[in-house]
């Protein structure tokens, strides 16, 4: 019995020794000391032995069960200490290290013109409603009263898909679903791209951005319109904004005219911004052609109505004072991140 407890205590003692980590040294303890193990289960088999052999017996297997212990203290302590050692190194912090610095993204200058302006509209009680990108050359032309020999219609001008079907040219072709499926009061801005066949360069692109407005009551006048914008660009440019109406023509509108906005830079003294003007040509604008209002299904006689549209990017590129356009879609954020 002697020589198995001095047996287990040597074979114990090596299996501690290799145990590489906390969980295998726990192993070893089950395997020895633990109630089914080894050692337990000599103690259990005292009962056979004499009474003189039975005390020196146990004293031994306590010193063995002791040594077991002392072994498994040790090693116990030194794989924690190892742990740490190893822990300190993996987990050393570099406070010399620079810090992360977190950017947080930011709207296109497209996309916040755009949304002040929709609030703005919002707030008069405007709905926003969305139409195709490609569009029927009927809705984009002929219901807008474009006649078939119209210089926008031509190839050079304008991206057919086929024969009946293109990328609208212009937002206005919403007004025209506007009236099919709304019924009167109408009140509507309609923001969204719009393709035509120019090359790129500082005031051209074959895609940018419109913003149509329509509203269809009865008695709606030119005073209206008038009204409408003026407050529009006194909200959108600031309070000392005047608006100025020139005459124009457009298929789609009786009459038309081209609105300016006194420059915003010099207050219509003449600056670089409005190229000594005082003025910049922002929108076109009208009282919606009698034709258009019964391609849309309305009665020129009991309704009319006033529209207008202009470009997105003329706005954000006015507002702050961009003198190529390419830099709006090169997506530099060096550039986008001034905004
Ligand atoms: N569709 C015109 C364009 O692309 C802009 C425009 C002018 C829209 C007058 C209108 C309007 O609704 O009344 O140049």
């Amino acid at each position: 019995m002697k020589a198995q407890l001095d047996n287990i205590s040597v074979a114990a003692a090596q299996e501690i020794a290799s145990a590489s980590d906390k969980a295998s040294l726990e192993t070893v303890r089950i395997k020895y000391l633990g109630k089914k193990g080894a050692l337990t289960a000599i103690l259990r088999g005292m009962g056979a032995l004499t009474p003189e052999e039975r005390p020196v017996i146990g004293a031994y297997a306590n010193t063995v069960r002791a040594n077991i212990e002392a072994f498994l203290e040790e090693k116990g302590a030194s794989l924690a200490s190892e742990e740490l050692k190893n822990a300190l190194v993996k987990e050393k912090l570099d406070v010399t290290m620079p810090a992360k610095v977190k950017t947080v993204g930011k709207l296109h200058p497209i996309t916040q013109v755009e949304n002040r302006m929709k609030e703005i509209f919002v707030g008069l009680g405007f709905d926003i409603v969305e139409g195709p990108e490609v569009e029927s050359a009927y809705n984009n032309f002929d219901a807008l009263n474009a006649p078939a020999d119209h210089p926008s219609r031509d190839f050079q001008d304008t991206f057919y898909i086929n024969d009946t079907t293109l990328l609208r040219t212009q937002t206005s072709p919403v007004q025209i679903r506007a009236m099919k499926t709304m019924t009167p009061p109408i009140r509507i801005i309609s923001p969204g791209r719009v393709y035509r066949c120019d090359e790129v360069d500082a005031t051209h692109s074959p895609m940018f951005h419109q913003l149509e407005g329509l509203v269809i009551d009865k008695n709606i006048t030119l005073g209206d319109l008038k009204g409408l914008l003026e407050l529009w660009a006194k909200e959108m440019f600031g309070s000392d904004t005047k608006t100025r109406f020139r005459p124009h023509n457009f298929p789609f509108t009786e009459p038309s005219a081209e609105v300016d906005v006194s420059c915003f830079v010099c207050g219509g003294k003449g600056c670089r911004l409005c190229k000594g003007e005082g003025w910049i040509e922002l929108l076109g604008a009208g009282l919606v052609h009698p034709n258009v209002l019964k391609a849309g299904g309305i009665d020129p006689e009991v309704y009319s109505g006033l529209a207008f549209g202009m470009g997105i990017e003329r706005v954000v590129m006015t507002s702050y004072g961009i003198d190529d356009m390419r830099h709006l879609y090169e997506n530099d954020i060096r550039f986008l991140g001034q905004f």
